[in-house]
């Protein structure tokens, strides 16, 4: 391959979904989430710990393993994996945000922050928190709490009024304590469910 072919394969595969430099700028101390030791997205704890938007090269650094995780993701190729960051990133209001083990090149965490252009609200913008999980090795060292005040704080950035999320009610809690409520008469989740296209 030749040396301007490679370096600008380099290029695309540490392509970010969005611009990464937001995500220093929030401030922690707005979160009613207890952190001990106190972290943040800026400052994870850990100098091997990176909080940054997803890259084009996580396809190769278990992204999707993780997910799997959470739910089913399928077979995923590298050329679904790129198509539907392109269409993400085209489209803009997908902030989806992970935390990487740099000593292995391993995500080991991540949060999805998507965006709803409204009418209401005097035209304004709604935030859904989706698709949070922590690598099982990695749970209860303050990481599920960090990725999540971080893709809530990022909400309040970009200027949503709201941020919702559905969750098992075992989680209830877990939310609870980073600032999510539910609202009496107003917290039902339902969903239709359709067959999976092929
Ligand atoms: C939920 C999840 C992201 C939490 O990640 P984590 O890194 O273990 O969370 P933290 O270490 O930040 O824990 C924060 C607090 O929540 C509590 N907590 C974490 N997971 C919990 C669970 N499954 N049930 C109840 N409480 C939980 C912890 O005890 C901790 O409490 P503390 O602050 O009083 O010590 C992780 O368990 C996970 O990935 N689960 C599978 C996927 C999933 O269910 N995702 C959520 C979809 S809505």
């Amino acid at each position: 391959m030749g040396l301007e072919k490679r370096h600008s394969n380099e290029e695309t595969s540490s392509e970010y979904l969005y611009p990464p430099d937001i995500l220093q700028t929030l401030d922690f101390s707005r979160s009613p989430a207890k952190f001990s030791p106190k972290i943040s997205a800026a400052n994870p704890g850990e100098d091997w710990m990176v909080v940054r938007p997803l890259q084009r090269a996580d396809f190769d650094k278990g992204f999707l393993q993780l997910l799997s995780q959470l739910t089913s993701t399928g077979n995923i190729t590298r050329k679904q994996f790129d198509e539907r960051f392109t269409q993400m990133k085209s489209s803009g209001g997908y902030y989806v945000t992970v935390i990487e083990d740099k000593r292995i090149s391993k995500i080991i965490g991540a949060a999805t922050l998507t965006i709803e252009q409204k009418f209401i609200h005097n035209c304004s913008v709604r935030g859904r928190l989706e698709d949070v999980v922590v690598n099982d090795t990695y749970r209860g060292k303050q990481l599920g709490k960090l990725i999540v005040v971080t893709v809530s704080l990022l909400a309040q950035a970009v200027g949503c009024y709201k941020m919702s999320l559905d969750c098992k009610d075992h989680l209830i809690k877990f939310y609870n304590t980073l600032g999510y409520k539910c609202e009496p008469g107003n917290s039902n989740a339902m969903n239709m469910r359709f067959e999976e296209p092929s």
